[in-house]
């Protein structure tokens, strides 16, 4: 094995300036985070509280083990939307009695905690977490249901919400409910598809339709407990397994039902780990602010690895990807780093092969994003540039190992897709402050429109016979208006807030995360593709 030797040096200027950015971008996520801290504000909580209830996230310190790390998933989902950032609903992976476990709970001091187009991906992203890597889920239930006045846009794929539930159960991966106030209508069948539910006394309301519809439909006469209490269903109805005498204990008896899972975990057990031999901390310090300036993956590398051991894989060959071999809290994986930013045709070969050799190997692997995507040019198109990256996409979209891919710096273009980006269904996708990810980089893109719009404007004038000046000015508050569009739409908030990764990280934390998703996806089996579709060679 061969140990990687850092040369960053922390007293260098350049070091402590790209630091600095970093922290600044460090902070302005912490400020939004706190924005999802706060669920629906003080009014909300000091209400939630009076009611003598508990915060969705104190639900969820109580129903992990004591010590134990919450992997909270997606807190910025719904950024730059109408709705509040959070979108109404904590997800994460918790450990509960030794077992890891997806936990989904409702945060009722954000409008009742009913569910708009964001909290509805956010469960869907939740759901298809525990699916992959066979994670029982754990449903914290107080909700208005679906937020009404965006009922268009989550009627009819929120029922996927109470399929998933059921195809989980299917599969052999346990779901419970634990409900703590309102589940009425649409989300009676929370309770409804889980394999076992726990009911609040004189708390749950789980109904199809309370007493103003039950009236309204059938000229009856009735009060909630009658129609949806958690003693109606304990001991009439039977939707509830068991009934809790109050908050606390709906979560001692979930932890209860974990303990009596026998749940086992399929994949392969970690070996012994050991520390890099670098500062988690100098990882704030090696993206530059200007994502054009390259930086040498083996940096991170060096910090995120057990013994910064790290096996590089065809090291002359294809050199602005970095590929090889290394360990991570015990697991093994295979690691695709862009080196230079820009993919070529060696690179891209050399990483269609990489990813075989781990399919072969059962290893899962780590994609380190930093690509401007694929070279461009009269020289590469005839050396078969689309051939190659379409040889890299096929081995990526193809492989069947776990991927995780974590976005450091630029991901553009067809890049984003050959390094394993959102569409290609990494088991995680975490970002840092520092990425940036877009079709193409905002100032090549306004600069494209800007000549199709000046061909198109010459070819006009030509038509028209008349020697018209294209309009500099206005092409000039163009390409500016474009380029701060897309820059706005490339940044880690936006793209975090449509759910297109998993969450911001702090770069420092990346081996802690990583430890804990490869924790997590050997919950399943893990095995390497049997066949991959036709390389074009
Ligand atoms: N869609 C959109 N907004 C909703 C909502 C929903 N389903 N449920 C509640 N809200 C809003 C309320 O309008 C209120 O907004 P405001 O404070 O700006 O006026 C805020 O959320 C808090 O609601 P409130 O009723 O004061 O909270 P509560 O804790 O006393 O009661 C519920 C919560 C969920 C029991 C109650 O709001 C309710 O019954 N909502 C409708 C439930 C329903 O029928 N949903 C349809 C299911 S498909």
């Amino acid at each position: 094995m061969s140990a990687l030797t850092s040369t960053l040096d922390p007293h260098d200027p350049e070091y402590r300036r790209r630091r600095e950015s970093m922290l600044a971008k460090l902070a302005e996520l912490d400020a939004e985070h706190a924005k999802a801290l706060a669920g629906g504000g003080d009014k909300y909580v000091e209400r939630h509280r009076r009611r003598g209830k508990l915060l969705a996230r104190e639900r969820i310190e109580l129903l992990v083990d004591p010590d134990a790390p919450f992997l909270e998933l997606s807190p910025l989902a719904a950024w730059g939307s109408d709705f509040p950032v959070g979108a109404s609903v904590v997800t994460g992976i918790g450990v509960v009695e030794g077992v890891e476990c997806m936990i989904v709970a409702n945060d009722p001091t954000v409008r009742g905690g009913s569910s708009n187009p964001w909290t509805v991906k956010k469960s869907f992203r939740a759901s298809d977490i525990a699916l992959e890597n066979r994670l029982p889920v754990i449903n914290l239930v107080e909700s208005g249901g679906a937020d009404l006045p965006t009922q268009k846009e989550i009627f009819i794929p929120g029922g996927r919400m109470f399929r998933d539930l059921t195809r989980l159960s299917a599969a052999g991966i346990p779901t419970i409910a634990l409900v703590f106030g309102n589940s009425t209508a649409g989300g009676a069948y929370i309770p409804g598809m889980c394999d076992h539910v726990v009911m609040v006394k004189e708390r749950a309301k789980v109904f199809l339709g309370g007493p103003p519809l039950v009236k309204m439909a059938t000229g009856e006469e009735s009060d909630d407990e009658e129609l949806g209490g958690a003693e109606m269903h304990a001991r009439t109805s039977g939707l509830a397994d068991y009934m809790a005498v109050d908050e606390a204990d709906a979560l001692r008896l979930g932890r209860q039902i974990v303990a009596r899972l026998n749940h086992r975990r399929l994949g392969p057990a970690p070996g012994p780990v050991t520390e890099p031999r670098y500062d988690a901390e100098e990882l704030a310090g090696i993206v530059p602010e200007d994502l054009k300036v390259p930086f040498d993956p083996r940096e991170v590398i060096a910090r995120i690895v057990d013994g910064s051991q790290f096996d590089e894989f065809k090291p002359l060959y294809g050199t602005s990807l970095v590929t090889g071999w290394a360990r991570l809290h015990g697991y093994p994986i295979g690691i695709l780093a862009n080196a230079q930013g820009v993919l070529f045709s060696a690179e891209a070969q050399k990483a269609a092969q990489f990813i075989q050799l781990a399919n072969q190997a059962d290893t899962p692997l780590l994609f380190l994003h930093n690509t401007t995507g694929y070279m461009v040019g009269k020289e590469y198109e005839q050396g078969g540039i689309i051939k190659h990256g379409a040889l890299m996409i096929n081995a990526v979209a193809n492989s069947r190992v776990p991927h995780i891919s974590i976005m450091m710096g630029a991901s553009y273009g067809a890049g984003n897709y050959g390094m394993c980006g959102r569409a290609y269904d990494p088991r995680f996708l975490f970002t840092w402050p520092s990425a940036k990810s877009a079709v193409m980089g905002p100032q090549q893109l306004a600069g494209v429109l800007s000549i199709v719009a000046r061909a198109a404007a010459e070819a006009r004038a030509a038509a028209e016979a008349r020697g018209q000046a294209y309009d500099e000015d206005a092409d000039r508050a163009m390409r500016e208006m474009v380029e701060a569009q897309i820059e706005a739409e490339s940044l880690p908030f936006f793209l975090s807030g449509r759910l297109y990764d998993d969450g911001v990280i702090d770069p420092r934390d990346t081996r802690t995360v990583l430890g804990l998703c490869l924790s997590v996806i050997h919950n399943a089996p893990v095995r390497g593709a049997d066949g991959f579709g036709v390389f074009r060679m």
